[in-house]
């Protein structure tokens, strides 16, 4: 079949990488793609959000399968306009309905409240009932947690140990310091623990399979210090997310995930994203994405063994059946390569060079493009991510670190210390 995947960044390129290697797979087609998803496929100038002229290739190239990578086109409803236009399309991707998961922090809490899914405590605020915030936050203990309900490009939480502060942040934020997204905002409870990303394969008929665990690193600095980015790097497996462990996650949080989509009638044949954070072994939802993680999906399609193809097919299809998810037992790594300045402001358009020295290790392409000689550039903060495999932690990474020292753009960073906290 004809494939064609909306995206541009590293996750996009992992997910292109996979699905190139299907028998399934004819001709894949990526949107707009990046200065290395050509060579998995074809890359073609169409903006994900542009649903008609999506429409109009899919048409003349007989895409069987759409597969959307990032969240924007889900939450802006690209799945119920081709159920409507095209009904033969198969799409990997929840409706708009179920992209509230991700869309409306409030939508997600007040969904895990219902179902009994262990999150943080929490409460939802608006301009009109923020003296009821002052007060909320009052109860609490710090650090206090503000979250924008909507999108806000990863921007939208706050965490603030100081009462006044988070006062005035909660004003802040309700006056419209993320715009429209801030309009609600949600309190919640500060949880401690670690984080690890869960990933599952849906089809909105119960049927579900779990992807292997990673974790990521968010903030820019090492040490978990610094500004929060996209993310600068990820492990898989996650040790501490043990069968155990797993065994509570699928019990508490995955099971009753897919059953409350579906009591509630919601279309949703695509990822779930759990990010977990562990707290005394107990796993408890900061938040859900409708989506696959980025840089987590850069070593989580590498450990499938299996036919991605054939299983995101099944779950647009509705029917994942019992087609099998095999898991690759091998550690891998990834180590991301980011613009100097990021998450800041950066240079764009700066020549990389050296990825021909680079043999153990998967380049995934994020924020580059080739110019027109053939040039290759960077085009974005998260500039390229370095994937490895290996028998344990400290082996794939030797690996992605080697391949980093041959990568070369002016002012490039990358975190030295991925991983680190899962070897202690
Ligand atoms: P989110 O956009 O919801 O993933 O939040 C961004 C980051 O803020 C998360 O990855 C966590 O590190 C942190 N965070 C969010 N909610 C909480 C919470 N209730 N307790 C502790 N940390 C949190
Ligand atoms: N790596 C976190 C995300 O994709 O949201």
């Amino acid at each position: 079949m004809n494939i064609l995947l909306l995206g541009s960044g590293g996750r996009e390129s992992a997910l292109a990488w996979k699905i190139s290697q299907s028998p399934l797979c004819d001709s894949l087609f990526i949107a707009p793609g990046n200065g290395g998803t050509g060579a998995y496929g074809t890359n073609v100038s169409l903006s994900p959000l542009d649903f008609p002229a999506i429409q109009a290739f899919v048409k003349e190239n007989g895409i069987g399968l759409l597969v959307v990578g990032n969240e924007d086109p889900l939450v802006a409803g690209i799945t119920d306009y081709f159920r409507d236009a095209m009904p033969e399309l198969l799409v990997v991707g929840p409706s708009q309905q179920g992209a509230r998961l991700e869309g409306s922090k409030d939508f997600a809490k007040e969904f895990m409240t219902e179902y009994g899914i262990p999150t943080a405590r929490y409460r939802s605020f608006t301009l009109d009932t923020i003296e009821e915030g002052f007060r909320f936050l009052e109860e609490l203990r710090p650090p206090y947690v503000l979250k924008a309900d909507g999108l806000a490009a990863g921007k939208g939480v706050l965490i603030i140990d100081d009462l006044d502060e988070a006062k005035r942040e909660l004003k802040e934020m309700l006056s419209g310091m993320f715009g429209a997204s801030s309009a609600t905002v949600v309190i919640e409870e500060f949880l401690k623990g670690i984080e690890c990303s869960v990933f599952v394969l849906t089809d909105s008929h119960g049927g579900y399979r779990i992807l292997p665990v990673a974790k990521d690193y968010k903030r820019i600095g090492e040490g978990d210090t610094g500004l929060n980015t996209g993310g600068m790097g990820a492990v898989s497996p996650v040790p501490f997310a043990d069968e155990a462990f797993m065994e509570k996650v699928e019990e508490r949080i995955i099971r009753p995930t897919v059953e409350g989509l579906e009591k509630r009638g919601i279309d949703y044949r695509g990822f779930i994203f759990l990010g977990l954070i562990n707290v005394d072994g107990e796993p408890m939802v900061i938040e859900y994405n409708v989506r696959m993680g980025d840089p987590e999906t850069e070593v989580v399609m590498p450990r499938i063994k299996s036919d991605m193809v054939e299983l995101m097919r099944k779950a647009a299809e509705g029917n994942l059946g019992d087609i099998p998810l095999e898991i690759d037992p091998r550690t891998a790594v990834t180590v991301m390569m980011v613009s100097g300045g990021y998450p800041g402001s950066y240079q764009k358009g700066i020549e990389i060079t050296g990825l021909e020295h680079v043999s153990d290790t998967i380049p995934f392409h994020a924020g580059t493009r080739l110019d027109a000689d053939g040039r290759l550039l960077t085009s974005g903060g998260r500039v390229i991510a370095l994937t490895s495999y290996g028998e344990n932690i400290p082996e794939a990474l030797s690996r992605s670190y080697d391949a980093a020292s041959h990568v070369n753009f002016s002012d490039s960073y990358f975190r030295r210390d991925i991983g680190q906290d899962l070897m202690k």
